[in-house]
């Protein structure tokens, strides 16, 4: 009888600590997941200027040139801009704390999830002996998750796009949002009225729209957390009626990261 319960409570604590550790792992966004990472095969050790984000010769250099392609993490170019920290797993040759990269492309090769910059791979290693046998490699073994982005003395700045054609066409993506939050809306209102109008997310980060509306443009940009609270940001700086092709306009807003 005695061993009979010391069985059960013993079965009720056990089945106690696996629900404990299965809601965890459900809930946990801050936890490693397993995956592999490439690097880009050209011989640049920064990213792509032709990053299917749409960031340009920008989306090359961002954050030091430690940026990456993803696959399912692109997410039809929501997350362009989002930040991962990403390790790999060799003891031998493998740093603690890996690399944290900006993603500036879509993209796979061999079941892997990043594709790496060249100097973003490399500094996955802990020394530059073992960042060449990385290389060798190829193809490793990672860990990532998301982290908040930081940009230390920027704001939220607009790019507007080289193939805008003022005032029918008007596209830009949106640099240096901190934190680990999504933009999953964009509106341009007119500062006078305040009418307003919705973007459509073209190409990654880039948001565009055939009839921008006139005057001073006042931003609005909806942030997005992973449980699914929204909040809109409004920068205090407008867009200015006369806008043109390949300027870029701080916003005078940051996020926190
Ligand atoms: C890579 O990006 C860094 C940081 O912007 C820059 O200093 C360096 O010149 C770039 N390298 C190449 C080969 O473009
Ligand atoms: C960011 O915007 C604020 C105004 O909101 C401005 O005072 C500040 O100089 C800006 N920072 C940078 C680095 O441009």
């Amino acid at each position: 009888m005695a061993r009979t319960l010391q069985f059960l409570l013993l079965l009720s604590a056990t089945l106690l600590l696996a629900q404990t550790v299965y809601a965890e792992a459900a809930t946990c966004s801050d936890c490693f997941i397993h995956s592999r990472a490439a690097y880009y095969p050209s011989s640049d050790e920064n990213g792509t200027d032709t990053g299917r984000c749409g960031y340009g010769s920008f989306g090359a250099t961002l954050n030091g040139g430690d940026v990456s392609a993803v696959s399912d993490l692109y997410r039809d170019g929501v997350g362009c801009g989002a930040c991962y920290q990403v390790r790999c797993t060799n003891n031998n040759y493998c740093s603690d704390n890996g690399v944290t990269v900006v993603i500036t492309d879509h993209g796979s090769s061999h079941n892997t999830d990043f594709i790496l910059s060249r100097r973003a791979f490399g500094r996955m290693a802990q020394t530059t002996d073992a960042a060449a046998s990385l290389l060798a490699l190829g193809v490793v073994d990672i860990e990532y998750r998301r982290v908040s982005c930081t940009y230390p003395n920027k704001n939220i700045t607009i790019k507007i796009d080289e193939s805008s054609d003022y005032p029918y066409y008007l596209g830009f993506v949106i640099w240096y949002q901190q934190g680990r939050r999504d933009i999953t809306a964009v509106q341009l209102c007119e500062a006078q009225n305040l009418a307003c109008k919705l973007l459509d997310r073209s190409n990654g980060a880039v948001w565009t729209t055939n009839s921008p509306p006139s005057g001073p443009l006042s931003l609005r940009m909806l942030f997005s957390d992973e449980d699914g609270d929204e909040t809109w940001v409004v920068p205090v700086n407008n867009i200015p009626n006369d806008w043109k092709a390949g300027q870029t306009h701080d916003t005078g807003v940051q996020v926190n990261s």
